[in-house]
C-alpha cells in the first residue's frame, strides 16, 4: 500500500507530455509479435499493464527489447508461430493484456494457464471466453468465468460471425484477434462504435479489415482471416485518458493554464472532452496531426467555470475510463449533473460506480445513484474534500480524488497509489510540477 496525500494547490501551469497511450500500447506489442520482421515502437507506455503483456508475448516466444533511447523493438514470430508458454501468464492489472492475449490464443494449438492480481481475477472473462469457444478453443475457468483459467486453442479455428452483447472494445478485439489465425472472415458487429485501435492497427500491420455501417448506427467488421503480417513502424500518442487527470485539475484550479502535447484524440476516446465543453470547459485541439494512424493533437486547457450537464448513455462506450475523473469535475459544477448508461463502469478495475459514489460522499459532495445513472450536485464552490479514499486497487480512481484534492478546501488522502503505475508512471512528479501538492502520507 502507497497511501499519498493531495493538497490545496494554487494554479496548475506548463507544458506536458503524458505516457502513451495504454489501449495502442498492448495492441502494438500484440500485433508486432505476430507479424514477420523488426517492427519499432516510439513512445509506449511503460506501465505495469503494458510491461505484462510485453512480458506474455516473450513467454511466447516474440523478441522484445527497449533500446538505450527508449524506442521498442519487436522480432515478431510470424501468425500460428507462437510457442507454448512453459509457466503461467501474469497479467497483473490488466483486463486489455488478458482479454486481447485470449482471443489471440484461442486460433493457435496450444495451452496457456493465465491470471492476474486480485483485482483482475475479480473481472468476468466469460465475455471473451464465449465467443472463444465458437472458434474452437476450450476455456477452463473458475467459477464466474474469473481467472486463473486455462485455455486451449483451437487446431482448426473457425471463423465466426459475433455480435457483442456489451459494448466492450476488449471483447471486439480478442474476437478479430482470434480471426487472425482462422481461415476466412471473421466479423464483429457493434451495436454502439467502440475505440477502433485494434482496426486501425491491425490495417498498419497489412490486414484487410473492412468497416460498414448499417442504417440504425451498429458497425461490421471484417476481417480477411491468415494475412500476411508485415512488420511496421509506430508512435504511440500520448494516452488521453491519462491527460484527462491534468486536464480536468487545470479546469479546477483558478489561473490554470496547460498545454499537453501529443494528446491521442481518436473521436472514439473523446467523449470527455466533448462533455467537458459542454459544461463550459475553456478546452482546445491545436496542432492536429496523424501519427502511427491515429490522430493526435496538442490540448491546452484554462481553467474555467463548470456547470452541470446531461451526459447520455450513447457517450459511454466514448469515454468509459473517464467517468471518475468527470465525476471530480461535476462535483466542482455548478448544477447537477446526470451520467446516464454506467452498468460497464461496475466491471472496471474495481466497482467503479461504488467506488466514485464512495468517495464523493467522503469529501463532502451530494450524490444520488440509481440503477445506472449517477447525479452529483454541484453548488459551483469547491467542495470540503477531507476525506480517506479507498481506491480498491484503481488506478483511475486513485488519480481522480488526488485531482479533487488539489482544488478542494482540505486534502484528500488515498489509501494506495501503487496501481497508478499501470497507466501513468510518473504520475505524482510530473503533478507536481505543475504545481500539484501530493505527497506520501507519512507513517
Ligand atoms: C480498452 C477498452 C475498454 C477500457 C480499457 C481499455 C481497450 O474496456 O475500459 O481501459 O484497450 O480495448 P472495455 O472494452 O471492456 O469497455
Amino acid at each position: 500500500m502507497t497511501p499519498l496525500t493531495s493538497g490545496t494547490a494554487t494554479r496548475l501551469s506548463g507544458r506536458l507530455s503524458v505516457p502513451g497511450d495504454k489501449s495502442v500500447s498492448h495492441r502494438a506489442l500484440i500485433l508486432g509479435s505476430l507479424a514477420i520482421g523488426r517492427s519499432r515502437i516510439r513512445g509506449l507506455l511503460e506501465g505495469e499493464d503494458v510491461l505484462r503483456t510485453a512480458a506474455a508475448m516473450r513467454a511466447l516466444g516474440a523478441t522484445i527489447t527497449r533500446t538505450e533511447d527508449g524506442d521498442w523493438h519487436i522480432d515478431g514470430v510470424g501468425l500460428s508461430g507462437l510457442a507454448e508458454p512453459a509457466d503461467v501468464l501474469d497479467f497483473g492489472n490488466s483486463g486489455t493484456g488478458v482479454r486481447l492475449i485470449m482471443g489471440m490464443l484461442a486460433s493457435h494449438d496450444l495451452t496457456a494457464f493465465l491470471t492476474g492480481d486480485a483485482s483482475l481475477r475479480r473481472r468476468p472473462m466469460a465475455r471473451v471466453a464465449l465467443p472463444l469457444e465458437r472458434v474452437g478453443a476450450r476455456v477452463m475457468a473458475r467459477n464466474g468465468g474469473r481467472l486463473p483459467l486455462a485455455i486451449i486453442g483451437a487446431a482448426s479455428p473457425l471463423p465466426i460471425a459475433y455480435r457483442l452483447p456489451v459494448p466492450s472494445a476488449q471483447v471486439k478485439s480478442a474476437v478479430l484477434l482470434a480471426g487472425l489465425n482462422a481461415p476466412g472472415e471473421t466479423s464483429v458487429i457493434e451495436p454502439q462504435p467502440t475505440r477502433d485501435h485494434s482496426e486501425r492497427m491491425l490495417r498498419h500491420f497489412g490486414a484487410e479489415v473492412a468497416i460498414e455501417e448499417a442504417p440504425d448506427g451498429a458497425r461490421r467488421i471484417t476481417l480477411k482471416g491468415q494475412p500476411e503480417l508485415a512488420a511496421a513502424d509506430i508512435s504511440v500518442p500520448g494516452d488521453p485518458s491519462s491527460a484527462a487527470f491534468p486536464a480536468v485539475a487545470a479546469l479546477l484550479l483558478p489561473g490554470s493554464e496547460v498545454v499537453i502535447e501529443g494528446v491521442g484524440v481518436n473521436p472514439l476516446r473523446t467523449g470527455l472532452y466533448e462533455t467537458l465543453r459542454e459544461m463550459g470547459a475553456d478546452l482546445a485541439f491545436a496542432n492536429e496531426r496523424v501519427a502511427g494512424g491515429e490522430p493526435v493533437a496538442d490540448l491546452r486547457v484554462r481553467a474555467s467555470v463548470l456547470s452541470g450537464v446531461e451526459v447520455p448513455a450513447e457517450r459511454a462506450p466514448r469515454m468509459i475510463d473517464e467517468y471518475p475523473v468527470l465525476a471530480v469535475a461535476a462535483a466542482f459544477a455548478r448544477g447537477r449533473t446526470v451520467m446516464h448508461g454506467l452498468a460497464e463502469l461496475r466491471v472496471k478495475e474495481s466497482d467503479r460506480l461504488g467506488a466514485i459514489a464512495q468517495g464523493l460522499a467522503g469529501c463532502g459532495v451530494r450524490l444520488a445513484v440509481a440503477g445506472d445513472t449517477l447525479a452529483i450536485e454541484g453548488t459551483g464552490a469547491p467542495p470540503s474534500g477531507g476525506g480517506r479514499i479507498a481506491a480498491k486497487l484503481d488506478h483511475r480512481v486513485a488519480m481522480a480524488f488526488l485531482a479533487l484534492g488539489m482544488a478542494a478546501r482540505a486534502p484528500v488522502e488515498v489509501d494506495d497509489g501503487s496501481t497508478i503505475a499501470t497507466s501513468f508512471p510518473g504520475f505524482v512528479a510530473l503533478m507536481n510540477g505543475l504545481g500539484a501538492q501530493i505527497a506520501p502520507v507519512a507513517p
